[in-house]
């Protein structure tokens, strides 16, 4: 017996350059809403080299990588924690897969089917695990201890 179903779990969203300046936030916000999650935290921020070299590091060896740091740098992004049961895979599924083109014949009701161009400009973004949902989390928001430490030296 588990009651790991409606064990709450919490994930990071982003929404990349592109879904912002081209308007999709409202309807990418409905889409989550509509799926059951719960929009914790939000905030606007531009990411910089280092801080997008940073957040994107596992991928430094990669051919695309100076290619994705540029593109995300090249205006603001949106980021949210999501929370619901089973937020990491469950968001996963709503965006769908990586390359937007694929999405859009394979998965044309998910997120990058309806606002991503190619695999650089898919839309959005959704932490792949428990791991990266923690590191990524405390990436944009801080650690989730530093605040009751605060607290309680008040
Ligand atoms: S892979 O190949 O499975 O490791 O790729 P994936 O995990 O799906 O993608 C990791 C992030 O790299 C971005 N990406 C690219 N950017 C630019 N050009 C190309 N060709 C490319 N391929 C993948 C992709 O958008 C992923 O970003 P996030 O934000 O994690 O979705």
């Amino acid at each position: 017996w588990s009651c790991g179903a409606t064990e709450r779990e919490r994930t990071l969203a982003m929404i990349k350059p592109d879904g912002l300046s081209g308007n999709y936030t409202e309807k990418i916000k409905e889409a989550i809403l509509e799926s059951g999650f719960d929009i914790i935290k939000e905030t606007v921020v531009r990411l910089d080299t280092e801080r997008a070299s940073l957040f994107y590091a596992e991928h430094s060896g990669r051919s695309f990588f100076n290619s994705l740091v540029k593109y995300m740098t090249s205006g603001p992004v949106l980021v949210m924690v999501l929370e619901r049961p089973d937020a990491i895979s469950k968001w996963r599924a709503l965006i769908g897969p990586t390359d937007a083109r694929k999405a859009k014949t394979s998965h044309p009701n998910s997120i990058r089917a309806m606002c991503g161009l190619d695999s650089e400009k898919n839309c959005v973004h959704g932490s792949d695990s428990r791991e990266s949902a923690a590191r990524e989390i405390s990436f944009f928001f801080g650690d989730p201890g530093s605040e009751r430490v605060e607290h309680d030296e008040l």
